[in-house]
C-alpha cells in the first residue's frame, strides 16, 4: 500500500534532527504510548555521528522504565541532551543521574503546564498562565524549577494580573515533534486504538507545526483510507508530515499487548487477587476510607496504588470513578512503572484536556504519595536525597483537587511492622524519618494549602494528621502502637496532638 503521506524509517527520522533542537517527546513510563524506536534511531544516530548535538527534549511525563530499555534513559550520553525540560524524571534514571551530576540542564516543571505549553505553543499564544505551582520549587522565588546549579535560565515568571498572583510559563518554540499511535492510513491520519492513553501527541504536534518544525509520527500498521473512523482519529494527518512504522511497537514495554488497557477487551477486577495484609495495604484501606459514592478520584504513584487495590477489592470501584492525569477516565489504574494507564478505563482523553478539568476543580479528592513532610504541611516529593523524581501530575492535581490525601509511611529505608490481630507491632524502625523540621524541596506548599482552605490528610501506617492554618495536627493512633515512643519520637518536630485523639479503626488492622 502506498501512503499519501512520506513514510520513512526511524534512522531517516532521525537525520531530520538538527543540532540545537527541540524534540517534543509524546509517552508516559513504561513506554506506553512512548515513540521508542524513534528515540532509539535518535541514540544510533548519534553514537555513529556524534551529531545531533546539544539538544533540548521536552516531555510532560517521565519516560523510561528505570532499566534503560525505553524512554529518555536511551537519550544519556554526553553532548546529545544539552536540556530536559520534564514533567517527571524517576523512569530515566540514568538521566537522572546525568542532572544530579550537573551534565545536563534540568527543569522540572508541572505535568500538565507542560501539555497545556504544547497547544499554547500550538496557538502561537505567549505561554500558560496558571496559579499551578505558587509556594512550590517551580515558583522562580523559590527554586524556578531547576533541578540543579548549571541550570540557570529563568523560564518561570511571576505575573500580577488584576490584583492576584499568577505564574506565566512561556512559550518557546518546538523544532520536533516525536509522537505515536496506532495505526496510519494513507492520509497519514492517526489512530490510537491499542494504546493505554493518548497523553499529548496532538498538541507536539501542534506545537512543532507553529514553530515551522517537523512532525513524526511512529505507528504499528498502516491501514487504507476510510478504515480509521474520523471520531478514532487521534492526530489527523493536517499535522503530521512523516510516518514511521514500527511492526514491533509493543503497547508498553513490559507487555505485548494488554487488551485490557485500549478498553477493547474488560477483565473482570474481582477475580484479580487480593494485596496481601501489609503496613501499605493499611495506609490503603485507612486513606480509602475517605472516599464517598460518587467521587471523582485521582491516585498518585506509589503508596496510592493501594487505595485502587482495596477499592477493587471491596467492589466500591464499581461506585466511583477514578481518574489519571494522563487523561484517563474509570477503572482501575494499573501499578509500578506503567502508571498512567488503567485496566477497563471508559474514556480516553488528552492530557491537555484532563489537566484542564484538574485545574477547574474537578477533583473531589486526590491520593499522593509523600517523602517529606515538614511542620507546617509542606511535602516533597520530587527531590530526596539522591532520589530525583520530579513532580509529575502532583502539583497540578494536589493544588486543585478539593480534598488530598497524602499516603505514606511515616520512617522509610528499612521500616518492618507486623499487621494483625487488629494491631501494628513495630518490628524495625525506619532509619529515616519522613516528617522533618524542613522539606528539602516543597512539591506541595502546606501554606497554599491553608490560604485556599483545601482539606489535606496525611495518612500513615500509624497516625493520621489534618492540615491547618498552624501546621499538622496528630488526629489517630494506631491500636499497638506507643504515642510517644513510635510516633512523636519518630518525627522531627512536634505536631499538635487533638485533645480528641482516636485509635485507628483495628479492622484496618485485621486480615
Ligand atoms: C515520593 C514517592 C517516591 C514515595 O513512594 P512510595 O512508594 O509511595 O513510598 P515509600 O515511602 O515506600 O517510598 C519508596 C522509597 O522511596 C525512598 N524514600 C521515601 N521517602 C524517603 C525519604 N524521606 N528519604 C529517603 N528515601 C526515601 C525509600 O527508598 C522508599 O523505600 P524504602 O523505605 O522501602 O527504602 C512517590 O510517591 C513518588 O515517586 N512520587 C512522585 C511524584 C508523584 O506522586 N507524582 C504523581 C503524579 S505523576
Amino acid at each position: 500500500m502506498t501512503l499519501k503521506k512520506p513514510v520513512i524509517s526511524a534512522d531517516e527520522a532521525a537525520r531530520l534532527v538538527k543540532d540545537g533542537d527541540t524534540v517534543g517527546m509524546q509517552g508516559s513510563g513504561g513506554g506506553v504510548s512512548e515513540p521508542t524506536a524513534l528515540i532509539a534511531a535518535l541514540r544510533r544516530r548519534y553514537d555513529a555521528e556524534q551529531c545531533p548535538k546539544n539538544l533540548t527534549l521536552m516531555h510532560a511525563t517521565g519516560l523510561g522504565d528505570k532499566q534503560g530499555g525505553c524512554g529518555t534513559d536511551l537519550l544519556a550520553v554526553q553532548g546529545l541532551v544539552k536540556r530536559d525540560i520534564a514533567g517527571h524524571l524517576a523512569m530515566a534514571p540514568v538521566m537522572g543521574k546525568m542532572i544530579q551530576d550537573n551534565q545536563i540542564e534540568c527543569y522540572n516543571l508541572p505535568q500538565g503546564v507542560i501539555s497545556q505549553l504544547f497547544t499554547a505553543i500550538g496557538a502561537r499564544k505567549p505561554g500558560v498562565i496558571t496559579k499551578t505551582g505558587l509556594g512550590t520549587f517551580v515558583d522562580p522565588r523559590i527554586e524556578g524549577g531547576k533541578m540543579n546549579k548549571i541550570t540557570q535560565e529563568d523560564l518561570v515568571e511571576v505575573l500580577n494580573l488584576k490584583g492576584e498572583q499568577w505564574l506565566f510559563y512561556p512559550s518557546q518554540p518546538v523544532h520536533v515533534a516525536f509522537i505515536r499511535g496506532t495505526r496510519a492510513d494513507e492520509q497519514g491520519n492517526i489512530s490510537s486504538d491499542q494504546e493505554g492513553s493518548i497523553l499529548e501527541g496532538i498538541g507536539i504536534a501542534q506545537a512543532a507545526k507553529a514553530s515551522g518544525g517537523v512532525v513524526i509520527a511512529q505507528v504499528k500498521y498502516t491501514v487504507k483510507d476510510g478504515e480509521i473512523l474520523p471520531h478514532n482519529v487521534t492526530i489527523p494527518s493536517t499535522m503530521v508530515d512523516y510516518i514511521v512504522v514500527d511492526p514491533a511497537q509493543k503497547q508498553t514495554c513490559l507487555f505485548e499487548y494488554d487488551p485490557s488497557i485500549s478498553g477493547e477487551k474488560p477483565v473482570k477486577l474481582a477475580e484479580m487477587p487480593p494485596e496481601p495484609l501489609s503496613i501499605k495495604k493499611v495506609i490503603g484501606l485507612r486513606a480509602a476510607r475517605e472516599l464517598h459514592e460518587g467521587y471523582v478520584v485521582n491516585l498518585g504513584v506509589g503508596i496510592p496504588d493501594q487505595v485502587a487495590a482495596v477499592a477493587s477489592e471491596s467492589g466500591m470501584v464499581d461506585r466511583l470513578t477514578f481518574t489519571l492525569e494522563h487523561g484517563i477516565i474509570g477503572g482501575k489504574p494499573a501499578a509500578g512503572v506503567i502508571f498512567g494507564v488503567s485496566h477497563n478505563p471508559r474514556a480516553i482523553i488528552s492530557e491537555m484536556e484532563q489537566f484542564n478539568f484538574y485545574d477547574g476543580g474537578g477533583l473531589d479528592i486526590a491520593f499522593l504519595g509523600m517523602a517529606e513532610t515538614d511542620r507546617m504541611g509542606n511535602v516533597n516529593v520530587s527531590k530526596v536525597g539522591n532520589l530525583l523524581s520530579g513532580c509529575g501530575g502532583f502539583i497540578n492535581i494536589t493544588q486543585n483537587a478539593k480534598r488530598v490525601v497524602f499516603c505514606g509511611t511515616l520512617t522509610a529505608k528499612g521500616l518492618k511492622c507486623k499487621v494483625g490481630d487488629g494491631k501494628l507491632t513495630i518490628e524495625q524502625e525506619g532509619a529515616v524519618p519522613k516528617f522533618v523540621e524542613n522539606v528539602s524541596q516543597i512539591t506541595f506548599s502546606g501554606a497554599y494549602a491553608a490560604q485556599v482552605g483545601q482539606e489535606v490528610l496525611f495518612v500513615t501506617e500509624r497516625a493520621v494528621f489534618t492540615l491547618g492554618e498552624k501546621g499538622l495536627t496528630l488526629v489517630e493512633i494506631a491500636p499497638g502502637v506507643d504515642l510517644q515512643k513510635d510516633v512523636l519520637d519518630q518525627m522531627r518536630f512536634a505536631p499538635a496532638v487533638s485533645p480528641d485523639l482516636k485509635l485507628m479503626d483495628t479492622s484496618l488492622f485485621t486480615e
